[in-house]
């Protein structure tokens, strides 16, 4: 039986009534929201600004004039959990300075049980903590901790999570969406943690996704980034095999406007050839991949139950590049899981020449508690995951430059972004390849696409004119 995991109209409108109450608390106050961590967490976060402003706070950059702070974990790596960990533990001093601050941390790092306990007994000063499914009750929780002044640690629920509709949204960029098109995995890779902070995998109707992408359309968006953990596997909880994530793109691709279509992540063993297809049929779909590979050694990728072998991933890779012959593949790689042997490694390393990724994320492997790779007994020396992580980006170096290079002499389109942050005579933006491509240009073309001649390249970047 289809399980409904939309919340009720009625739980979003009780929420509603905590946004206008809070009012009454925030004349003239500021929120500051820190966001660690993956898209979806950018997406939560701006579904956090969307209810604090609601709620009546002015959103601001500068921290040391917050009113409120809300610090959006990630749970992946313990290097970003203590990331977190570490700037919460300097808010102390503007709590020292401002009794009256309201902290709070929520994400994906507090809806573990040990941090939850790091948080409440190490930092005294944060006034509450809120796990992923208990997002859409912030106003709810803040309206509690203002009025009772009590600290309060809201875990999970311990259900499979929850989808929430129509909750405020105050997006950073004017030009650029994401849309959860779903929440949760189901997959249970044996290094990562993200089922079990953020749920089973649940879609949201389509309906309410297609309507999202119409108004953001209507609203001028030039790009829209379809988020879920694995998007392959769209649907499948409310419509089993009738709609899937091929006909959602499809659909999306017929609405009116002039964007462009980016999704991510997909898992190798639920990319269709439908969806390849439907790719290569849209123009509006941008012509790149994410496809993350975590190793190219088939007894590794058996031990973190991704269900593919280095063998059937390629084929994928063949069949895309033989429906779109330049579309640009991106990976994550993880070095180091456990028993990874030199032998495994040598594998990664020749799927990177095999493949030619333009661009690689690469990981080093961190234990995450409570994931069955946590206590698998063969765990790789630090000093030999160093070594083979360094190998592997010299390597990764040479490929996307030499892939780098080809753009050379060609004309792209990109969607500016802003101004270059190293070189500000210089506009910078994504090309449909999601290449950073810096040239000289006035700041109103900002939020347009342009079309660029590439005149010089470099490994993470490509330089140009733009095309009158
Ligand atoms: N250690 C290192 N990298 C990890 N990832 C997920 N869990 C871990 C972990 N425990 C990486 C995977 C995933 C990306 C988002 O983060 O490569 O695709
Ligand atoms: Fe983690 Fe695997 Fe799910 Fe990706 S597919 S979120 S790596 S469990």
């Amino acid at each position: 039986m289809k399980k409904i995991f939309e919340l009720p109209i009625e739980e979003i409108e009780k929420q509603y009534e905590y946004m206008s109450l809070v009012r009454a608390y925030t004349e003239s106050k500021k929120a500051h929201v820190l966001t660690f961590g993956c898209q979806q967490n950018e997406s939560d976060s701006e579904k956090i600004k969307g209810m604090a402003a609601k709620m009546g706070y002015t959103i601001t950059d500068d921290i040391s004039l917050a009113d409120l702070i809300v610090v959006n974990t990630c749970a992946v790596r313990e290097h970003a959990e203590l990331k977190a960990l570490s700037i919460t533990g300097q808010f102390k001093h503007l709590k020292e300075k401002k009794p009256s601050l309201i902290i709070a941390v929520c994400g994906c790092m507090v809806s573990q049980e040990h941090r939850k306990n790091d948080l409440k007994f190490k930092y005294p000063y944060v006034n509450f903590i809120f796990g992923t499914s208990m997002l859409y009750r912030f106003p709810e929780i803040l309206y509690t901790a203002i009025t009772s002044g009590k600290r309060a640690f809201y875990l999970d629920t311990g259900d499979e999570g929850n989808v929430p509709e129509g909750l405020p949204v105050k997006r950073d960029s004017s030009f650029k969406a994401w849309v959860s098109i779903m929440y949760g995995c189901n997959n249970f890779c044996t290094y990562c943690i993200v089922p079990y902070v953020r749920g089973r995998e649940r879609s949201r109707r389509k309906e309410a996704v297609l309507s999202e992408i119409k108004t953001l359309s209507r609203l001028g968006y030039k790009e829209i980034t379809l988020l879920g953990q694995n998007v392959n596997s769209y649907g499948k909880d409310l419509y089993g095999e009738e709609y899937s994530f091929a006909e959602l793109l499809s659909d999306v691709c017929k609405i009116e406007g002039d964007f462009i279509v980016r999704f991510m992540t997909s898992h190798p063993k639920d990319a269709s050839k439908k969806l390849i297809d439907t790719m290569a049929e849209n123009e509006k779909i941008a012509k790149q991949f994410h496809l993350p590979l975590q190793s190219g050694s088939d007894s590794v990728l058996r031990s973190m139950n991704r269900h593919y072998t280095a063998e059937q991933y390629y084929s994928l890779v063949e069949y895309m590049r033989e429906k779109m012959p330049d579309i640009a593949i991106t990976t994550d790689i993880i070095v180091g899981f456990p028993g990874e042997s030199d032998e495994d490694f040598e594998a990664t390393l020749q799927m990177l020449k095999r493949v030619e990724y333009d661009n690689i994320y690469s990981f080093v492997y961190s234990k995450r508690v409570g994931t069955p790779a946590a206590s698998m007994e063969n765990q790789v020396s630090e000093e030999v995951k160093k070594d083979r992580i360094q190998r592997l980006i010299a390597l990764q170096t040479e490929i996307s430059s030499d892939k780098n290079s080809e753009y050379l002499g060609r004309v792209e389109s990109v969607l500016v972004e802003g101004r270059s942050k190293t070189d500000d005579t210089k506009l910078t933006g994504r090309s449909e390849k999601n290449r950073l491509v810096h040239f000289e240009g006035d700041d109103s073309l900002i939020g347009t696409i342009q079309r660029v001649k590439i005149t010089k390249t470099e490994t993470h970047a490509l330089f140009g004119e733009l095309v009158k």
